[in-house]
């Protein structure tokens, strides 16, 4: 008999085009597909007729009770020898608890084949133009959830000093987490960026400042992807805008420095 096995997929940012090619083989042969709120339609549409779509988002509130919906179906359907693809968002390991149900199908011998996505977290910024890192700028840069379990403490200090800071499921507590972000060190000057559903149609993009985002006057809806740091302002560089901006950033930005003399024929 053939092993029974669940192939944990991420479908990238939103962007069909931003699938892997593994991604794409396996969604187009798949038997069935438990998919999460974030995968779009266009993605979806890949699967072969006759395969299986079975919606497994999570909404506020019963989340414990579809991840026991989500483990009893995976299980079910793969040693029944169905071929299972688990799609989620983004990457599967980064927020996506694809490790709790490779673990789980583990424990049971299901085999477990893992297809990583393009993340949200670095595909988003940097679709809308905001690098995480940049020479001069920012050197480092940390990931965190805006959305810590139930009594788990989130320790925000620990990014009072990464240069950028890219929260995700960070909307609904922004005003909370940008007022201890400045209690713990950070500048309450520097820009951040929302990116709504980003690579998407419905991209919109909200800057502000941190304490702007404190002092609740940010207009944000989820899907986003909050960037805090100095890169953000170097979104106007790369759009080929905000005089204002890149003279700010003249100084500290290498790259502008570049001699007429090495750019033969732009001038
Ligand atoms: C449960 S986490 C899953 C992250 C996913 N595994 C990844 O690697 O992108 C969901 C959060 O990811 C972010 N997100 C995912 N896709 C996004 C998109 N297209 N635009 C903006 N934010 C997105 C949002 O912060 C959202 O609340």
């Amino acid at each position: 008999m053939a092993t029974a096995r669940v192939y944990l997929v991420g479908a990238g940012p939103g962007d069909p085009e931003l699938l892997t090619v593994k991604a794409a083989r396996l969604v187009a042969c798949a038997d069935v597909i438990l998919y999460d709120r974030l995968v779009p339609p266009a993605i979806l549409s890949l699967a072969r007729p006759g395969a299986e779509l079975v919606y497994v988002g999570k909404e506020d509130g019963c989340a414990q009770e579809t991840q026991r919906r989500i483990f009893t179906e995976l299980a079910m359907n793969a040693l029944r020898g169905r071929t299972v693809v688990r799609l989620k968002g983004g990457d599967p390991m980064v927020f996506g608890r694809g490790a709790e149900e490779w673990a789980f199908l583990s424990q049971l011998g299901v085999a477990v084949e893992l297809v990583p996505g393009i993340s949200s977290a670095v595909a988003v910024p940097a679709l809308a133009s905001i690098p995480l890192t940049a020479r001069g700028v920012a050197r480092s840069f940390a990931v965190a959830t805006g959305h810590a379990k139930e009594g788990e403490p989130q320790h925000w200090e620990a990014f009072a000093e990464v240069d950028t800071l890219v929260i995700l499921m960070g909307v609904k507590h922004r005003t909370s987490i940008a007022t201890t972000l400045i209690a713990v060190g950070r500048n309450p000057l520097e820009p951040c960026a929302f990116i709504e559903s980003g690579s998407t149609e419905n991209e919109q993009v909200v800057i502000a400042t941190l304490e702007e985002v404190a002092a609740g006057a940010t207009d944000v809806a989820s899907p986003a992807v909050w960037v805090c740091g100095q890169v953000v302002a170097l979104r106007d560089q790369l759009r080929g805008s905000g005089a204002a901006a890149q003279a700010s950033f003249e100084p500290q930005n290498p790259w502008l420095d570049v001699p007429a003399a090495h750019l033969p024929g732009l001038f």
